[in-house]
Parts: C-alpha cells; sequence; structure tokens
C-alpha cells in the first residue's frame, strides 16, 4: 500500500532531532535526545497521536505512534515508533456498525470503546495545576563529595581521582512553563566543561548539552563577562519534570574531550525555600590543597532585605567541615569579611548531624546600609570553619551576583494616549557582571533634537510614590547615534532590590517633557536567543499605530544551525492575531532576492522560539553578512506592523559551508543565481545594460555576470557633421531628412529589440548568450516601419566569428548546407525573447539544459548541439553539450578544421572543386589557422 511506503518514509526521517557534525565533534551542542520530532512538530516523550501525512493523505486513523524512550548505552533517547491499530478493534457489537469521522473502529451505538482516540496522556488541567503548585527554583552543589560514581559508556567506572585541583561548581535551574534555565558557578581554576548532562541516580544521561567550542572559548558575550555557565532544556517530558519535583535528578559537569572525559563532577538537584528570594551567590572552596578538605565545597544563597531595616539572610549548603569525631550537634562558623579583617557578621550554626555530602545551615543578621554596598559591589567573603579546628576545616568565597543567569530588559515607549510627534522609541538591557558591575545599554531611536540638546536617562525606583532617580545613564549617552552604553562600577544596593522586584524603570527625560519614553525592566533568563551580543528594536512600520507601539527582538543561531528568536512587544495589546516573519536578503540593493521564513504565529506580547528546520547554507550567509528585516504581521490582513533591520548575527562559520550539516540543505533550485551588477540585482538568465556605459551588455548565467561591450557596426554618413550621438544608446546615428523627419514627431519613435530602444536609423550588434555581441551580424532600426533588420556579414576581414553561411530559414534552423551560394543577405524582423522561466516538465527533470532561444525545447542530458544564435540560426562552428544540468560548449576551429581549411585554399587556386560534405573549415579564419602550421597537435578550445 502506498499510504505504508510513505509513512515508512516518513518515519526514516522522524526520530531525534538531526544530529549534525559540525566542523570538528567538539563543537556540537544539543542531541536532542529526549523528544522525537514527527513530520514538522516536536513530540513529547511518551506522548501519543494519530500520523496527519498532510495533502494528500491526510490523517491514518488507525495508525497509532508514540514517542518512546530508548536506552543507547548510557543514554536513553527518543525515538517515534508507529503501528496500526485496525486489529485491535473490537467485534462489532451491533448488525450494523458505522464508521465515525476521526475514528479507526466502526462503532455501535452506546459503545464505549474508544483506544483508537487519542488522548492527552495527562489531561491539561492537571498539568497546569501541577505547573502552579510545583517549585520553581532548584540549586545543585557540585563536589567530589556529592557526585555520583558514574560508569562510562564501557561500563568502567570514571574516576574522579583527577579533580586534583578541587574544583568545586553550584548550578540553579528555574523552570518557566515546561522549560529549565540552568545557571552555573565554578571554580576559577577550572577550564569551561565540555557538557553538562542530566542523569537519573542510575547515571542514565537523560539529556546532554554540550556548552563549549574547541579550545573552550565561549561565544557568549553574557557567559565571558559573568563566567557563568547558561542554558535551557525546552521542553521537559512530564515524566522529568516530575523527577525534579521528587529530588530525583543529577546533573554531571564533564570536562576533556568527546568520549574520553577527565573528571567529572556531579550533584543532585534539591529544592531550597531561600532560592525564591535569591540576590547575591557564594562558591565556598577550600584554601589550598588541604588533604583533609579533598573533594570538599560548599555554595551559599543570599537574600537581603532593605524593608524595614536592612538584614542578610544565608542559607549555606556544604560538606567537608567535619573531624571525625564531629557525630552531632556540631557548631558551624560563619563569618562575613572584608579581606579577612573587617568582619561585617560572625555567628555560629550548629549541625545537628553531620552528612558526608550535604549539610544546610541557616544565617540570619542585620547589617548597616554601608555593608550592603559592600557586599554590593562584591568587596565580601564568606568563610565557614570548624570551631575546632578553625584552620584546617575551612571553606571560604566570595560574595557574587546571583548565580542565575539573567538580564534585565524592556522597551522605551510613551504611553498610547501621549503624543510623540517624531515616534521616538528605543530599548535597555543591562546585566550585573562577575564584579557586580551593572553593565547597561540603551538605545534611543528618533530623538530630535531639542534646542540645547539635553537628554536625561535615569534609572528610577518606581516602588514608592517617589520615584527616586537611582542612577545617571547621561554621561555614556552618545547624541549622534543615539547609544548609552556604559558600566555601573559602584552599584547603589538601592538598585538592585528594585531591579530584582520588576520595579526599575529607564526614563528618558527633555528638557520640556520629563517623561519622553520609558520602559520598565523585567528580568529574563540568558539562554539560545536571548544569549545574543544585543537585541534589535522593532519599530513602528504603520504610523496608524499607536506611538507606544515598540518591540525589542533577540535572535541567535546556535552551532546546530537553527536560528532561535525572543520577542517583547509593547503597545499593540493582547488580542491582535499575529505573525512573525524573516525576510533575508544578500544585500540592499534593487532588486535583491529575497528569502523569507516564516517563523510563528502568536498573539500577545511575546513570542520565542525555534523552527525545528535548520537554516539553509544561503540564509546564514545572509543572516551573517546580509540583511535582514524581522517583520511583525498582523495575521488577518498581513499588514506589517513593526519592522526590525536584523545585521550581521554571528552565523557559526560552519552552517555557511558547503559541508554544513545534514539538516542544512539548500531550498528547492538551491542558492538563488542572481546576479550582483554595479549594484544591482538581476535575475539568472536577463540580460541588460550596464547604467554606465550602453555600449555594455551583460547577461547572468549559474549566478556569474558576463558583460561584454559593442563595437558599433560603420555607419555611412555623408558628412561627420551628421553623425549624431543618442543619449542612452550606444551607437551614433547618421542624422539625415528622413531620421529629422521621424524626430520631428512629438512621440519619439524607436525601434524595440529585446527590450532595449534603438533609434531610427540606427545600426547595431545583436546580442547572444553565451558568446556576446555577433560581430557577424549587423542590425538597423528600419526609419520607416520601425523594425529591426538584420543581416549577416561575410566579409572574412571584418568578421571573424563566422564566415560561413549566411542564408537561413524563418523557422531559425539551419538548411543543408551546398556550399554553393556565398554572400546571399537575408533579412528578418527579430522580437524579443519571453521571460525566462522553468518547466518544460521542469528542463526535462533537471538534467536536462535550457534552451535559450526556445525555453520550449530544452536539450536533454547527453545532446550534443550548436547553440541557436536568435533569429539567425544554429551556429554551427560552436558545439555544446549538455550534461547533467550544465552546457559545455567548445569552438569547432581545430587542427583538422585548419587542415581542410589550407587544403581547400590549395585546391580553389587550382581551381578544383570538391565535393563538400564538411563545412568546419568555415568556423576559422586564415589568422586562427597560423599555429597549425607549425603546431601540429593542438587542439584548440572554447567552452
Ligand atoms: C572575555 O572576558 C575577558 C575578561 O572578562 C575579556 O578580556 C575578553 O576580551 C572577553 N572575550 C570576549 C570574546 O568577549
Ligand atoms: C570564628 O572565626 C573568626 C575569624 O576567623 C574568629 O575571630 C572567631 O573567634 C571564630 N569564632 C569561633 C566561635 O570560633
Ligand atoms: C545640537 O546638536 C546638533 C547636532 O548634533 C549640533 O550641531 C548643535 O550644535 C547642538 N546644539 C547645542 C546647543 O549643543
Ligand atoms: C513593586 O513595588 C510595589 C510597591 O512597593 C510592590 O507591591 C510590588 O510587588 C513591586 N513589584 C512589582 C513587579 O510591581
Ligand atoms: C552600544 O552597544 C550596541 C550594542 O552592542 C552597539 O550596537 C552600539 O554601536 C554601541 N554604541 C556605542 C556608542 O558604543
Amino acid at each position: 500500500m502506498i499510504t505504508w511506503a510513505v509513512l515508512a518514509a516518513l518515519l526514516a526521517v522522524a526520530g531525534a532531532r538531526t544530529k549534525a557534525p559540525l566542523i570538528d565533534e567538539s563543537t556540537r551542542t544539543r542531541n536532542k535526545a529526549a523528544e522525537c520530532v514527527f513530520g514538522k512538530q516536536v513530540r513529547e516523550l511518551h506522548s501519543q497521536w494519530i500520523p496527519d501525512l498532510g495533502v494528500p493523505i491526510g490523517v491514518l486513523y488507525c495508525m497509532k505512534c508514540e514517542c518512546v524512550p530508548l536506552q543507547k548505552k548510557r543514554r536513553i533517547v527518543a525515538r517515534v515508533q508507529c503501528r496500526s491499530i485496525k486489529n485491535e478493534c473490537p467485534e462489532p457489537t451491533c448488525e450494523e456498525p458505522v464508521h465515525l469521522p476521526g475514528r479507526c473502529c466502526k462503532t455501535c451505538p452506546g459503545d464505549t470503546y474508544d483506544a483508537d482516540v487519542i488522548q492527552d496522556i495527562i489531561p491539561q488541567k492537571v498539568l497546569d495545576d501541577e505547573e502552579k503548585s510545583s517549585t520553581k527554583h532548584y540549586a545543585a552543589l557540585l563536589t567530589e563529595r556529592s557526585s555520583l560514581v558514574l560508569r562510562n559508556d564501557f561500563g568502567k567506572l570514571t574516576s574522579n581521582n583527577l579533580n586534583k585541583n578541587n574544583v568545586v561548581a553550584t548550578g540553579r535551574f528555574t523552570f518557566h512553563k515546561k522549560n529549565l534555565y540552568y545557571s552555573f558557578y565554578i571554580s576559577d581554576k577550572a577550564a569551561r566543561p565540555r557538557s553538562l548532562q542530566f542523569v537519573d541516580s542510575e547515571g542514565n544521561i537523560l539529556e546532554e548539552f554540550i556548552l563549549s567550542r574547541a579550545g573552550g572559548l565561549v561565544n557568549s558575550l553574557y557567559q565571558n563577562a559573568t563566567r557563568k555557565v547558561c542554558g535551557v532544556w525546552r521542553r521537559i517530558p512530564h515524566e522529568y519534570r516530575k523527577r525534579f519535583r521528587q529530588e530525583k535528578m543529577y546533573v554531571v559537569l564533564v570536562w576533556g574531550v568527546k568520549d574520553q572525559a577527565e573528571f567529572t563532577l556531579s550533584g543532585q538537584v534539591m529544592k531550597y525555600a531561600a532560592l525564591g528570594t535569591e540576590n547575591f551567590s557564594s562558591l565556598l572552596e577550600p584554601a589550598g590543597t588541604n588533604g583533609l578538605m579533598a573533594g570538599a565545597g560548599g555554595t551559599a544563597i543570599v537574600s537581603i532585605s532593605t524593608s524595614v531595616s536592612t538584614s542578610i539572610y544565608l542559607a549555606i549548603v556544604f560538606n567537608g567541615l567535619f573531624a571525625i569525631d564531629d557525630i552531632a550537634d556540631v557548631p558551624i562558623n560563619v563569618t562575613l569579611s572584608v579581606d579577612d579583617k573587617r568582619f561585617i557578621l560572625q555567628d555560629v550554626a550548629i549541625v545537628k548531624k553531620p552528612h558526608y555530602e550535604l549539610n544546610v545551615i541557616e544565617i540570619r543578621s542585620p547589617v548597616t546600609s554601608a555593608d550592603l554596598r559592600l557586599l554590593t559591589r562584591g568587596r565580601l567573603v564568606l568563610t565557614i570553619s570548624s570551631v575546632s579546628k578553625p584552620e584546617a576545616l575551612r571553606l571560604s568565597g566570595s560574595v557574587l551576583t546571583k548565580v542565575t543567569c539573567e538580564i534585565f530588559q524592556t522597551t522605551l515607549a510613551p504611553s498610547a494616549s501621549e503624543a510623540n510627534g517624531y515616534g521616538t522609541s528605543g530599548l535597555a538591557w543591562l546585566y550585573l557582571n562577575n564584579e557586580g558591575s551593572l553593565v547597561y545599554n540603551v538605545q534611543i531611536d528618533n530623538l530630535r533634537t531639542t534646542p540645547d540638546n539635553t537628554t536625561f536617562i535615569t534609572l528610577v525606583d518606581v516602588s514608592t510614590k517617589r520615584r527616586t532617580e537611582l542612577e545617571d545613564l547621561t554621561p555614556t549617552f552618545d547624541f549622534i547615534n543615539g547609544w548609552a552604553n556604559g558600566t555601573l562600577v559602584k552599584l547603589s544596593p538601592k538598585v538592585l532590590e528594585p531591579l530584582y522586584a520588576g520595579n526599575l524603570t529607564v526614563n528618558v527625560a527633555t528638557p520640556n517633557d520629563t517623561s519622553l519614553i520609558r520602559g520598565r525592566l523585567v528580568p529574563k533568563p540568558v539562554a539560545d536567543a536571548r544569549d545574543a551580543p544585543a537585541p534589535f528594536l522593532l519599530k513602528r512600520e504603520n504610523y496608524t499605530l499607536p506611538a507606544s507601539a515598540v518591540g525589542l527582538a533577540w535572535v541567535n543561531v546556535d552551532t546546530d544551525c537553527y536560528i532561535h528568536y525572543d520577542v517583547s512587544l509593547s503597545g499593540l495589546g493582547s488580542e491582535r492575531k499575529l505573525e512573525l516573519s524573516l525576510e533575508l536578503l544578500p544585500m540592499l540593493a534593487p532588486g535583491a532576492p529575497v528569502i523569507t521564513r516564516h517563523l510563528d504565529e502568536f498573539q500577545g506580547n511575546q513570542v520565542e522560539g525555534s523552527p525545528v528546520n535548520a537554516l539553509t547554507r544561503e540564509e546564514s550567509r545572509r543572516l551573517d553578512s546580509g540583511v535582514g528585516f524581522l517583520k511583525v504581521k498582523e495575521q488577518d490582513t498581513g499588514i506589517t506592523l513593526l519592522v526590525a533591520t536584523v545585521r550581521h548575527v554571528g552565523v557559526p562559520f560552519g552552517c555557511q559551508l558547503a559541508t554544513a550539516p545534514d539538516g542544512v540543505t539548500d531550498e528547492p533550485g538551491g542558492p538563488t543565481g542572481d546576479c550582483l551588477y554595479e549594484g544591482k540585482f538581476y535575475q539568472e538568465e536577463t540580460q541588460w545594460i550596464s547604467g554606465a556605459n550602453p555600449c555594455t551588455m551583460c547577461f547572468c548565467q549559474n549566478g556569474v555576470h558576463n558583460c561584454f561591450t559593442m563595437k558599433c557596426p560603420p555607419v555611412n554618413c555623408t558628412s561627420p557633421q551628421n553623425l549624431m550621438e543618442v543619449p542612452g544608446e550606444c551607437c551614433p546615428i547618421c542624422v539625415n531628412s528622413t531620421t529629422q523627419m521621424e524626430t520631428n514627431r512629438n512621440v519619439p519613435q524607436k525601434c524595440i529589440f529585446n527590450g532595449q530602444p534603438y533609434s531610427p536609423s540606427s545600426k547595431f550588434r545583436p546580442f547572444l548568450i553565451p558568446t556576446g555581441f555577433d560581430n557577424c551580424t549587423e542590425c538597423t532600426c528600419d526609419p520607416i516601419y520601425l523594425e529591426i533588420k538584420c543581416k549577416r556579414i561575410t566579409n572574412e576581414k571584418d568578421c571573424c566569428r563566422n564566415c560561413g553561411r549566411v542564408d537561413y530559414s524563418v523557422n531559425g534552423t539551419f538548411p543543408a548546407d551546398d556550399g554553393s551560394t556565398t554572400g546571399v543577405e537575408g533579412t528578418r524582423t527579430i522580437s524579443p525573447r519571453p521571460p525566462p522561466g522553468p518547466s518544460p516538465t521542469e528542463v526535462l527533470l533537471k538534467g536536462g539544459c535550457k534552451n535559450l532561444y526556445d525555453p520550449k525545447k530544452p536539450y536533454p542530458n547527453g545532446k550534443e548541439y550548436h547553440p541557436l544564435i536568435g533569429s539567425l540560426g544554429e551556429y554551427k562552428c560552436v558545439t555544446c553539450k549538455c550534461q547533467n544540468g550544465k552546457s559545455s560548449c567548445w569552438r569547432e576551429c581545430d587542427r583538422a578544421a585548419c587542415e581542410l581549411k589550407f587544403k581547400m585554399k590549395k585546391r580553389q587556386r587550382q581551381g578544383e572543386d570538391l565535393g563538400r560534405k564538411n563545412n568546419s573549415h568555415l568556423c576559422c579564419t586564415y589568422k586562427e589557422c597560423k599555429k597549425y602550421r607549425h603546431k601540429k597537435n593542438h587542439r584548440l578550445q572554447k567552452s
């Protein structure tokens, strides 16, 4: 059955996302192991569906597909499995069972069998409730002591002993719907790990993310500036989300090269209540290479409060501070100090029952605002030590910006009701680097000059009625290009609290408007699209929209050549049905070919995602070095509402190469074969006149332009004074009484040939693809009938191309050549060539070659032919061969032709007549044949 064949083909391409080896193994990122892709849809592990194969096959109601887990060595991957459910249908219980739409089995009234109806494995309501009630934040401490004993793929225990430097790491995990964002701080002394794995307690890999590029370098500006490791696990299957809730999930950081882990660190992912208010974090490491503390470490979750009085709260997760005889109620000394000299906090916490792997202590203490300032600036060191052996058993680390990878972003706009004559808008994004400094970027577009050019950009706390201005960003504002980029080094602690609480705004004021545009900074996790160096401003395309309509868009491409986008809008309301698309051009130029990629359809003011198919090579090239327009359109009308110009999106080099990953394919027909010439694009197989020189004509073939410059035929003019240049035309005309008469008419009358105008009486040479101007033909614009007449030149002195036959028939084929008639001139009107197009059975199913002069008759693969030159017939001195869609041509002037020519001449002199069958001698001039008098084995080739 045909459906089976098609289904089998479909199933062959379904499965895990395309694995895509790039330039080298280590640059490969995620292998989507934990989900299935069927058609263009991503399916969660354990989900079931009825396959819809689309037109013409449609839905196969008697097939059931499932995304099932499959163990491959240590890895759990997902696979699509489909089976027929027809034979599972129960015997109908009635005489005349009916076939209900959307069902496989025939049913009887009152039947309860519905196994052929696919239901969600878990009802949406259960999922929603789970999401509401379940913990959003998790953390993990990764030390040697907390590590799982992992086996490698060959069943051997992997050794952790290689962690000689006592590397420690800590992770934070935050759920946003089904996506889990992860962040890590890792000891400075460790290089960036190669990969991150999520594993179960048996060490089976449920998901893996490759973290570094070759050499451990980081692509991301943010991850480099913060020394964090950031990313996201999207669409976590329900079963795995449950594991997080039950604290049955572990994370593993892997160093080394593929298949040869140098060492790993792992830890259990746990819930901690303090994570909800975390402002700072600390990674605690043993000092030096102290044997007693080998493999130990800790992390602190630090929160501050300034609401009533200033206070600090620490939740510390650690191991290793216990001596052998520390069995119960062990005191631990906790200090916060500046350079181990000035103590901000000193306290002792009791650990009731010490654990080898994990212990938690909590400290709450009032602090002064001056101390908080020190905290904000990364000046404080947290130390925890054993009270009995304070020097030997000790962990410490700086208190830094919290681990969670986060940026704060906003669009800047007036409110909908405000007048905003110039349509000023903008965006801002900022983040805290690992020194606790606030890095900010503010873009203001269309800010019109006020008389004194004064603009104020400030950070304002809006949690109180007073609207306190906290920081002034104005000094870094570059009025000309509209950017304020900078770093606030000595950040006031007053900024952090409203910043984390979503109560900090960016305000732009001018002398006559205290709040021209503004926006409230919202925290967003960093991963995928938002890991790009900078976002783009989506501006109003349509001025009937309120001035408040503006957007902020992030676009990024991963090493597997998948594009990621993240768009936040404001001022459009939440009702409109919108559509997001990307138009890509090789450059901004007239006629530039456009590739349009539809990205998403959405409602509301936020959309993010990544299409299931990777970028093509051409799309990659254009994103990297061309220009793109990201458009937000209204679905119903197709009207473009907002547009962002997208340039210089860093695309991994491999995506632009011919050796790009499997997933990267060129669109049907390959990259557009358009030609760029004098700043304009011309389509494949079109011809045009150069804008700079009317005598130069070009055509585009296989994406390459070929240009030729015409030498005008001689004009017979009685007096040189009558010779006149015509603007826009190559050849001069001789102005005599006839043409005078013509030009006296009001409407200039011209002949048209191949779409080009020619003045009456003008002479020119026809332009032929692919050989250029035919110097053996002279065309004239008949001044009376305004028709083009062409004739063949037979004078060998003037015409070196083809001094052979001149007569041709109206239907364009060369008649049998008897050589008896010479010097006969024929004329015929030449009409423009029809516009180019594909087909005649898709040019004989791709292997054939286009016939430029008769598109309806392409040449089949393997065919040898003479090119047809215009109305003049076959050009027998050139032979072409069509091979797999490409024509190669050569001239027939070879040694044999020359020898024939010499022989002919000799015999002619002797008055002999030759019964000629072969006319190849006519393809050569004596000049061309000269060399064959001496070099015997040379073969002249032209392609
Ligand atoms: C990474 O950060 C370091 C210091 O923080 C800086 O010197 C370097 O230029 C950065 N590299 C990139 C590629 O941004
Ligand atoms: C805790 O550590 C600090 C600094 O090392 C020290 O001054 C203090 O005496 C210690 N407290 C206890 C109870 O050991
Ligand atoms: C305002 O800016 C414009 C252009 O940037 C400049 O030419 C002009 O001198 C400025 N005026 C003042 C008062 O600074
Ligand atoms: C902002 O401040 C107000 C008042 O202090 C507070 O109620 C609110 O929770 C804060 N956060 C946001 C996001 O508005
Ligand atoms: C500010 O940063 C943006 C984004 O990185 C960049 O495009 C812009 O050129 C910068 N402007 C200035 C004046 O540094």
